[in-house]
């Protein structure tokens, strides 16, 4: 099978299995995990932060975020078409009594500003929950895997800080982002006060993310993941995976973003399939099909009975993402699939 469905179906590399069986243990609740000490010190250095945590998923990173920064009946504004919005289960209210403000994302991913501004004018009245978040996701997965400009991070982060709001980035696959605007992760975490960051998607570790933020913060957030049942023991052995990753996983990005431009260019020319133009920067590819819902369904059976996987979106539409496990003969043979699943599909 050809899994574009998602970089998270990645598999461990070799290395990583040769570290993982080689990790040096302790208890990480102890903060005695050496192999966890050392992730942490060089995730922290390479998002600029000052410290860091590692949490078992990008969900735990966010809601631990969530959970730390905002109290009871406050807002956490996040895009509307956030993972965080969407796709995180309702943790932060269901846990944390967080009310998610959702706000319009633009399609290039960046948050609609005059609706921050709106939500950010509310008065201080009883009447409204308090402000008490702002959240910004890079590369936006939702919107094409769009990499966020800085300059727009840094406008809304001042937006919020004018407010002494603190800002969390989900940077989920934050080293795709760097990639695409040219910029140190350290620049692009610079503007928000935390980020997190996943270990197990383009990166291929099996699991793991970290947060990141200040001394401070962190304190906080570890007491926070502890609440979560987050307090894991000899979790060198996902840590040990993690230093292979982040020293040895960041630079071959660019050949996913190179495969994912050119199965962006093969789907283009094929009849009744129409990428979306956002597409092509990172390791993300969108596209829909002709026909609706109905055409949507006989393309993907057609494409998964030809070996290839791709994940249905919205009705009628797709997404294909590029990764460690798909090589430059899996894209052609993809795009050929797939030329030959929209014959059968507009035929019938
Ligand atoms: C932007 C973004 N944030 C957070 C997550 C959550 O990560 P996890 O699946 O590790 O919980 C994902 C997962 O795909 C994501 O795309």
């Amino acid at each position: 099978m050809i899994d574009l469905r998602s970089d998270t179906v990645t598999l461990p590399t070799p290395a990583m299995r040769e570290a993982i069986a080689r990790a040096e243990l302790g208890d990480d609740v102890y903060g005695e995990d050496p192999t966890v000490n050392r992730l942490e010190a060089m995730a922290a250095a390479m998002m600029g932060k000052e410290a860091a945590l590692l949490v078992a998923s990008g969900t735990m990173g966010n809601l631990a975020a969530i959970l730390t920064h905002c109290g009871r009946g406050t807002r956490a504004i996040v895009g509307a078409e956030s993972h965080t919005n969407l796709y995180e289960a309702g943790g932060a209210s269901a846990l944390g009594g967080v009310v998610l403000t959702p706000i319009r994302n633009q399609d290039n991913g960046e948050l609609s500003l005059d609706e921050l501004r709106r939500e950010l004018a509310a008065p201080e009245d009883d009447h409204f929950a308090r402000a008490g978040l702002v959240v910004i996701e890079n590369t936006h997965n939702r919107c094409g895997g769009a990499p966020v400009a800085i300059s727009h991070m840094t406008e809304v982060a001042d937006l919020a800080h004018r407010k002494s709001l603190p800002v969390h980035l989900d940077g989920a696959r934050i080293f795709n982002a760097a990639l695409a605007l040219e910029a140190t992760p350290a620049e692009i975490a610079a503007p928000a006060d935390t980020v997190s960051f996943c270990l197990s998607k383009g990166l291929a570790c099996p699991i793991g993310s970290l947060l990141c933020g200040s001394r401070e913060f962190v304190a906080r957030a570890r007491r926070t993941r502890k609440v979560l049942g987050g307090g894991m023991r000899q979790a060198g052995i996902i840590a040990a995976a993690g230093i292979v990753a982040l020293t040895t996983m960041v630079d071959r990005l660019a050949e996913d973003h190179s495969h994912a431009r050119a199965l962006a260019q093969g789907l283009a020319i094929i009849a009744g399939i129409n990428v979306r133009p956002v597409a092509r920067r990172t390791n993300m590819v969108f596209f829909d099909v002709d026909g609706g819902a109905a055409a949507a369904r006989r393309f993907e059976a057609a494409m998964r009975e030809r070996g290839v996987l791709v994940a249905a979106r919205d009705p009628g539409s797709f997404r294909a993402v590029t990764h460690y496990g798909i090589s430059r003969a899996d894209i052609d043979r993809a795009v050929a699939m797939a030329a030959d699943a929209a014959a059968e599909t507009f035929a019938s």
